[in-house]
């Protein structure tokens, strides 16, 4: 094995007649199947194409949430990926002849995906067709497909501070729950100081199971910020600066993790610049969903109201369908039935990645996750780009 120092251009000159030589030495005889390497095992155990599982329980939390808890459906999924705290499952979802996919938190454990079980939390919302959906009508024994889990909103020691705060708001709680029990379980090395914004202490979800994590863990501290009672124990107000820096270690660098609704994270976006933190140092979860892309201030205000023809290439079919100025070109595919790849919906994965053969697109910057390369060989995130004129794109529909 060459020294690190002594790998300059000449061995690597060398290495290229080595490997022919082995190359023309290997055997000519038909390769293994994929599964004889416990390599190729261990990437299909991690990170399979999709999950096959069986509503085991339903926990009621209060009048408009709960919390759904999964198993592997023993046929199709005998065991379920492992996750660190913080990713979410893509879910898919036929509603009314619309094939469509949303991203959910994990709430449970990763600890208790060893033993079979996943668990997401989700709340009732005003227009939220999957999240009330799920809330009306699934039950126990009820069989859901979903990705591997996924995300960046995960804690990572080489980039990460030693202690996070986290400021979640609504069902953005449900990545701290997951943290907070991989933090208890020895699971995650970091700290967290996790500041939870609800309208009132009866709509904050886990409160009972965070207080007994606080008993067993001394590295977990919720603090309760509420904005429409005040309560012994509990801030009074919104999620500001000022309650940051209360909270926040004093003289210690610390990493910001922001997970909640975009009003929430419209807000901090004034009040974290006051923190005076390094941009690394502050996560955000996914964006979520755009809903009306001229509220951006670079938005072409005249082409607000346009409506379009969209041309989609996909599956060696050719589709025409009408699309809209504020919905996102997914979107326009989903109501008209052509099925995407999809997974964050929010720009960041990749996953619905398609060609722009002619038209323009207005993609919001902040939820532009697309690679220099793409932008200049005209590839877009279908989830985040809207139509400014007729659009013609090729989707590849991806399956393993
Ligand atoms: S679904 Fe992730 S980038 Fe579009």
């Amino acid at each position: 094995m060459p020294n690190i120092r002594s790998l300059n251009k000449m061995d690597f000159t060398k290495m290229i007649p080595d490997r022919e030589a082995k190359i023309a030495d290997a055997s000519t005889s038909d390769a293994l199947p994929n599964d004889a390497y416990i390599a190729n095992r261990l990437a299909q155990a991690l990170h399979p194409y999709a999950q096959y599982l069986k509503i085991k329980d339903i926990i009621e939390r209060g009048e408009d949430a709960k919390t759904f808890v999964f198993e592997p459906d023993g046929k199709k999924t005998k065991e379920l990926a492992y996750f660190n705290a913080g990713s979410y499952l893509s879910i898919v979802f036929s509603i009314g002849g619309a094939h469509l996919t949303r991203p959910y938190s994990l709430s449970s454990s990763p600890r208790d995906s060893l033993s079979g079980a996943y668990s997401i939390t989700v709340k009732r919302a005003f227009g939220g067709l999957a999240s009330n959906f799920m809330l009306d009508k699934w039950k126990k024994g009820d069989l859901v497909e979903a990705s591997a889990p996924l995300g960046q909103f995960t804690y990572s020691p080489i980039r990460d501070q030693k202690v996070v705060v986290g400021l979640a708001g609504g069902s953005g709680i449900t990545p701290f729950y997951s943290l907070a029990q991989a933090i208890a379980d020895g699971d995650e090395s970091c700290s967290l100081i996790l500041l939870y914004g609800s309208k009132t202490l009866s709509e904050a979800l886990f409160e009972k199971e965070f207080r007994a994590l606080e008993e067993r863990c001394p590295k977990f501290k919720l603090v309760n910020v509420l904005s429409n009672e005040t309560r012994e124990g509990c801030e009074h107000g919104f999620l500001n600066a000022e309650i940051i820096e209360k909270y926040a270690p004093k003289g210690e660098e610390y990493s910001l993790f922001i997970c909640g609704p975009q009003a929430m994270y419209d807000f901090l976006e004034k009040e974290t610049p006051k923190l005076g933190l390094r941009k690394k140092d502050i996560r955000h979860e996914l964006f979520g969903e755009i809903h009306d892309p001229s509220k951006d201030p670079s938005y072409p205000s005249e082409k607000k109201n346009g409506h379009y023809r969209l041309k989609v290439h996909i599956d060696d079919e050719t589709k025409t369908i009408p699309c809209s100025a504020d919905e996102s070109l997914l979107v326009s595919m989903e109501k008209a039935g052509i099925s995407v790849p999809t997974h964050c919906r929010s720009g960041e994965c990749g996953f619905c990645h398609s060609r722009l053969v002619s038209g323009n697109v207005y993609v919001p910057e902040k939820v532009d996750g697309r690679r220099m390369a793409d932008k200049l060989y005209g590839y877009i995130h279908p989830c985040v780009s809207f139509p400014l004129s007729d659009i013609e794109i090729e989707v590849p529909h991806f399956k393993p």
